[in-house]
């Protein structure tokens, strides 16, 4: 794959991926709680977080680059920007809807959905956590910051690294959910993983949209870093908290100690492992360009198990 150096706006005109109508409104009906793997509680509040993020995280991304759609000049980057957004789209409704089933099953997802749609993200629970850790040491100016800018409004090209920067996020664990067997066996549910893993497929095909958008509408080095910070920060502060918030309060926890032996189990699992934090670091090296992580082969092969109902991949062939 050819990353251009010309005067081309994107970083790959030859790179084409569908918008593709699919519904999952029968997979998500019928779930169950259970979803994960061995009575895997973290795993289950990990995934409805991740889940209550989804669609308002997805509309901010549309909103940050619709914003600067006018500037895109080049066609192929321009055809690139409407398949994302149609992706997008696609997703942010099948997980406002997979939000309202795990929530009537007991999930947060639909508080953590609700809670981006507020001014305060941070629920009260959040906000005391902070104070206490923010008290001393090293993490005060964070402390500090993160109280002055509860009202913060980013300007629209911040927005736009947040989103690159959260893309680059998205696609990282995208390429995980498809390359790491470890990962996938996670899922009890052989359907409700279909799910993830066709959000797993677009993610991998549109993750160098928006990083070409910033780049091509001029912007620096020093904010794209910045935004990187910042989404780490608010990514693995939320999930995080509700994820460990809903564990604590799900009775299935405390049954035949469920979760210490979640505890134990996420040792070993791939979205907290050396490997992703790696891919994850790469994004601050001043060179960096999302295509770096080739995934083509890998797209190719799990969309020929989505789209043409082709076998399986398997990590060999990943
Ligand atoms: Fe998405
Ligand atoms: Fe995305």
């Amino acid at each position: 794959m050819a990353i251009t150096t010309t005067d081309r706006q994107t970083s790959d005109p030859e790179r084409d991926f569908p918008v593709r109508r699919i519904s999952f409104e029968e997979v998500i009906d019928g779930l169950d709680a259970d979803f994960a793997a061995h009575d895997d509680v973290l795993m289950c509040h990990l995934v409805a977080a991740l889940s209550g993020l989804f669609p308002d995280g997805e509309q901010m991304f549309i909103d940050a680059v619709k914003h600067y759609r006018d500037e895109v000049t080049d066609p192929d980057l321009r055809r690139q920007v409407n398949a994302f957004i149609g992706q997008e789209v696609t997703h942010g409704r099948e997980h406002r809807r997979l939000n309202e089933r795990l929530a009537e099953l007991g999930y947060r997802s639909k508080m953590v959905e609700e809670s981006l749609q507020r001014d305060e993200v941070m629920t009260p629970g959040m906000m005391r956590i902070i104070k206490v850790a923010t008290r001393f040491g090293p993490l005060r100016d964070v402390g500090r910051q993160i109280q002055e800018d509860e009202r913060y409004e980013p300007e629209p090209i911040m927005l736009l690294a947040l989103t690159a920067a959260l893309e680059h996020y998205t696609a990282t664990m995208a390429e995980m959910l498809l390359t790491e067997p470890e990962l996938q066996q996670r899922f009890a549910d052989q359907r409700f993983f279909r799910m993830w893993a066709w959000h797993a497929i677009e993610e991998c095909e549109h993750k160098a949209v928006a990083f070409d958008v910033y780049r091509a509408v001029g912007g620096d080095e020093a904010t794209r870093r910045k935004a990187m910070r910042m989404a780490t920060l608010a990514l693995a502060f939320i999930a995080g908290y509700h994820t460990v918030a809903g564990a604590l309060r799900d009775r299935r926890s405390y049954r035949r100690a469920a979760l210490v032996r979640s505890v134990w189990r996420n040792r070993n699992n791939p979205l907290f492992s050396r490997r992703l934090r790696q891919r994850l670091a790469d994004y601050h090296r001043p060179d960096f360009h999302p295509l770096q992580h080739d995934t083509t082969a890998i797209e190719a092969a799990w969309r020929r198990w989505l789209d043409d109902d082709g076998p399986r991949p398997d990590a060999a062939a990943a």
